[in-house]
């Protein structure tokens, strides 16, 4: 029997990112590939007309899988009965800019539109934010949209999560897919965690060895290793004189997938949650944890050794968190 569509909103839908997620939605990237979609794009006025041909090529397309499209400027219209929400709408930051410098302007439209989710939203809505400074537009989402459950409001850190895996896969000369359970603690900032204590790769008789005894004859995994995943971003900026865009919709695709369906036995995912205290992170922050995800439910993985070494990492990430969550607040205020 044919499955019901899902409602995915988009916002932002008429920018670069947006650009990118809207096909691989319609294709079923996101949910599978018999999963029909209808998408919900929000942007706002002055990007109305684009938004609409983004519209036209959604039909154009003839995507099997796409059952509808509302393209709209009004946030109420946009949220109504949505199941899953990626929140991309915002100003990115620019070439020389550090992510607090595009605070004041995102987390005042992340508390109005957490109103709007909270009041149209499907009462089980998956909330995605992927907008910068990406963990406190979750945090101030979740404090505005008080009726929402904490489980379901989540950041994006999966692109750092994958930058991490292609950076090991490209040292090892091995294929990606054979690299598993980085982890990246903390913020979607530079001052991130990128750790790989725990990750592995499977070699190429077949074995499963850990990253860290494939990678032992240097320091690049305490040293360049880090500092090229926390500085990705940036680099892509250079580069492109425009922040990162199909890496960061394939990433969004990938996180909401492993939510939904689930994630691979035996390994697990970075997604930004709200903190329980785990790992002696205070709670009050939305912070990138691994988890493993089943029946649509994200779960903290528990009992990693933490080393001195990443504690100081783990804890430096969740200072500059704080310090991101009072700004906000004064921002705000
Ligand atoms: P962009 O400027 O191309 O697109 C942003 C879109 O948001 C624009 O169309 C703009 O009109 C729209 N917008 C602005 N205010 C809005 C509002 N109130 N409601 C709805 N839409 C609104 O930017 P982009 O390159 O697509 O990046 C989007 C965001 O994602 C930025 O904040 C960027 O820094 C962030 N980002 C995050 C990650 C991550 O891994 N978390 C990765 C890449 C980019
Ligand atoms: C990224 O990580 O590519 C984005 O968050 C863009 C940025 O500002 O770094």
């Amino acid at each position: 029997m044919a499955k019901d569509p899902v409602r995915v909103l988009v916002t932002g839908a008429a920018g670069q990112i947006g650009y990118a997620l809207v096909p691989m939605i319609a294709r079923g990237v996101m949910l599978g590939p018999d999963q029909p979609v209808i998408l919900h794009m929000l942007d706002i006025e002055p990007a109305a007309e684009a938004l609409n041909g983004v519209k036209m090529e959604l039909i154009d397309a003839a995507f099997p899988l796409l059952r509808g499209v509302v393209a709209t400027t009004d946030v109420a219209e946009a949220c109504k009965g949505v199941n899953i929400a990626v929140m991309v709408g915002g100003f990115p930051r620019k070439e020389g800019m550090e992510r607090k410098d595009v605070m004041s302007k995102n987390v005042s439209i992340y508390k109005a539109q957490a109103a709007a989710l909270e009041q149209h939203a499907a009462p089980d809505c998956k909330v995605l934010v992927v907008a910068n400074p990406a963990n406190t537009n979750a945090l101030i989402l979740k404090e505005f949209a008080p009726s929402i459950p904490d489980k379901n409001i989540t950041c994006l850190t999966r692109l750092d999560h994958n930058r991490a895996l292609g950076q090991i896969s490209e040292r090892l000369n091995v294929h990606v897919s054979e690299v598993k359970n980085v982890i990246i603690w903390g913020n979607h900032s530079s001052t991130q965690y990128p750790d790989v204590n725990h990750a592995s790769v499977i070699t190429t008789n077949g074995a499963e060895k850990s990253v860290k005894d494939a990678i032992a004859n240097d320091d690049w995994l305490e040293t360049e290793f880090i500092t090229t995943v926390q500085q990705r971003g940036a680099a892509i900026i250079k580069a492109r004189k425009l922040s990162s865009a199909l890496s960061a919709a394939s990433a969004a695709c990938d996180h909401i997938r492993d939510w939904v369906l689930g994630t691979l036995k035996g390994t697990w995912v970075s997604m930004g949650v709200y903190s329980d205290g785990s790992y002696g992170i205070q709670p009050g922050i939305i912070y990138s944890f691994p988890v493993t995800c089943e029946k649509g439910q994200w779960s903290i993985v528990q009992g990693l050794k933490v080393d001195e070494f990443s504690r100081d990492k783990m804890d430096a990430t969740a200072k500059e968190l704080m310090e991101e969550k009072s700004l906000a607040y004064s921002c705000l205020n």
